[in-house]
Parts: structure tokens; C-alpha cells; sequence
């Protein structure tokens, strides 16, 4: 068993599905804190409702990226986190989290890395007209998406799909294979600690 932080910033679609997962014995994980950038965003509703803890701040409290990540660092020294679970964090990690958690933090990206990183890779893809997209799972480093990639799966654009339509698949997509990409990462991360 391994104490994770999910980090997310909105809907918290995917923190559900890790949830989900975790209830259902499917991942050997205790969510032991939820991070949020946002407060007001669904993902801190979600999370009180099956009563995980929530830390949520707003980067404009602080002087600088490294100021609230030394917050941050406190909570989740304070619940015994050991790995973090980027999931639709909207932020770049800075070097105060990169080096409390060397090769411990994971994120998941609605591209096929490398191509379309950073926001709104899903209008990215069908802007540039591909006709096949994805999902990346990946190792954090300090970078934009730029972390050892995991796994990937890929989601074809159907012709003239709307942004939202995809998006949807790609979701779907992300839900099914992020808790069991993260069941290997834990035991693989977990064999490292001990
Ligand atoms: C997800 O599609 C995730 O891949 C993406 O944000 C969405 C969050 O959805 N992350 C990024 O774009 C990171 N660059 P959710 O809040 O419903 O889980």
C-alpha cells in the first residue's frame, strides 16, 4: 500500500476514476490528500463527498511558485504522501516538488506526446487535423510534458468530430487506463522505497 496526492484543477473526472479504482481494490493505493489550485473547482466537491482531505490554494496568495509548493511540501509531508498523482493539475511542477519526490511524480496528458503538449492539447490535435490522438501517461521532470513516458494509447479523430467529441473518448480513455498505469507505477515505485 502507498500513500499518493492526486493534484487536479477542475472536473476531477480522472481523481474519480482513481477513486474508483482504489474503492474497488483495483489499485493498491490510500488517496491521503487532494490538491487543488482552484478553490471552487468540482474535483474539492468531489472529494469532500467521500471524505478524502483536501488542500487548495490559490498560486496569487503567494510571492512565487517555490512559496506555495513549501506549503504544499508541509501537507504532504503531514499525510505521508510518497508518490503524486498529476491528474488535470494545470500547473508546471517547479523544483521544490521535483526534488521532495525524485521520480515520483506522474502525470497524464491528452496527447500523444511529444506532440501537442501543454493546454488544450485536445483543440491542439484536431486544429493540426491528425487523424489519430491519444493519451500519455508520463514521469514529471522539469519541463512541459517533456517527463519519460510511460504508456500511451492512441483515440482516432473521426472526420469533421467536434472538440467535444473527442475530448469525451478521450476521457473514456483516460479513465480506463490511468488507475491500471498507476497499479504498475506503485508496485514498480514501491520496490524502489523499500
Ligand atoms: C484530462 O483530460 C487530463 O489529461 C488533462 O486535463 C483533463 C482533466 O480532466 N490534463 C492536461 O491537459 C495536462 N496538461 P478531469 O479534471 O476531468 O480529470
Amino acid at each position: 500500500m502507498i500513500n499518493i496526492a492526486v493534484f487536479a484543477s477542475g472536473n476531477g473526472s480522472n481523481f474519480q476514476a482513481i477513486y474508483e479504482a482504489v474503492k474497488h481494490q483495483r489499485l493498491d493505493a490510500n488517496i491521503s490528500l487532494v490538491v487543488c489550485d482552484r478553490p471552487g473547482a468540482q474535483v474539492i466537491a468531489r472529494a469532500e463527498k467521500v471524505g478524502i482531505p483536501v488542500f487548495s490554494f490559490s498560486a496569487k496568495d503567494y510571492e512565487s511558485k517555490s512559496a506555495y509548493e513549501e506549503d504544499l511540501l508541509i501537507k504532504l509531508r503531514e499525510h505521508r504522501v510518497q508518490l503524486v498523482v498529476l491528474a488535470g493539475y494545470m500547473r508546471i511542477v517547479g523544483e521544490t516538488l521535483l526534488e521532495a519526490f525524485p521520480g515520483g511524480i506522474v502525470n497524464i496528458h491528452p496527447s500523444l506526446l511529444p506532440s501537442f503538449p501543454g493546454k488544450d492539447a485536445v483543440e491542439q490535435a484536431v486544429a493540426a487535423g491528425v487523424k489519430v490522438t491519444g493519451v500519455t501517461v508520463h514521469y514529471v521532470d522539469e519541463g512541459v510534458d517533456t517527463g519519460p513516458i510511460i504508456a500511451q494509447q492512441s483515440v482516432s479523430i473521426r472526420e469533421g468530430e467536434s472538440i467535444e467529441a473527442v475530448t469525451k473518448r478521450i476521457h473514456e480513455v483516460e479513465h480506463a487506463i490511468y488507475p491500471k498505469i498507476l497499479q504498475k507505477v506503485i508496485h514498480r515505485h514501491l520496490s524502489i522505497l523499500n
